[in-house]
């Protein structure tokens, strides 16, 4: 099944939004395979972020990054990917729709409390970077009573 890399960013843990983030994954009806709060050195982050390393913010968003632990989580379900960027909202909470993560808490792009993995092929990258030791299966006694 499909799984996707979320990430709460230090903003949304020092603001006590980890548990309100996991809620609205749980609540869904996705399935949580991977969790583990820390604070990645900034060679790490930087990697992580690597596609953004010529923009003006990237300094910034680093800066940002290490600021604080952050939330790591991989969450396993039927178009995991896709969904996840959906409940997030969009990447300028500005722009994030109401309902939405980003929509609801936050209001600047610089600091917009969490990622997520934006296609498949980026969510396999980002999990194998951030648990490289795999994540742990398990069956959801909801399963029967969430997928047809
Ligand atoms: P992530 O889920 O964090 O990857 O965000 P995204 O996929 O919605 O956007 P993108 O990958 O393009 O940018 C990564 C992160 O960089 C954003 O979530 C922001 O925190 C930050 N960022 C993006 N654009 C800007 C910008 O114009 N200014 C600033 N200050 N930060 C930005
Ligand atoms: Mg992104």
């Amino acid at each position: 099944s499909e799984r996707t890399y979320i990430m709460i960013k230090p903003d949304g843990v020092q603001r006590g939004l980890v548990g309100e983030i996991i809620k609205r994954f749980e609540q869904k009806g996705f399935k949580l395979v991977a969790m583990k709060l820390w604070a990645p050195p900034r060679e790490f982050m930087e990697n992580h972020y690597a596609d953004l390393s010529s923009k003006g913010f990237f300094a910034g968003l680093i800066e940002y990054m290490v600021s604080g632990p952050v939330c790591s989580m991989v969450w396993e379900g039927a178009g995991a990917v896709a969904a996840g960027r959906v409940m997030l909202g969009a990447t300028k909470p500005s722009d994030s729709a109401t309902g939405s993560i980003r929509g609801d808490f936050c209001i600047e792009v610089g600091r917009n409390i969490c990622h997520g993995s934006d296609t498949v092929e980026n969510a396999n990258k980002e999990i194998e970077l951030w648990f490289p030791d795999g994540v742990t299966e398990w069956d959801s006694c909801q399963k029967a009573w969430i997928y047809e």
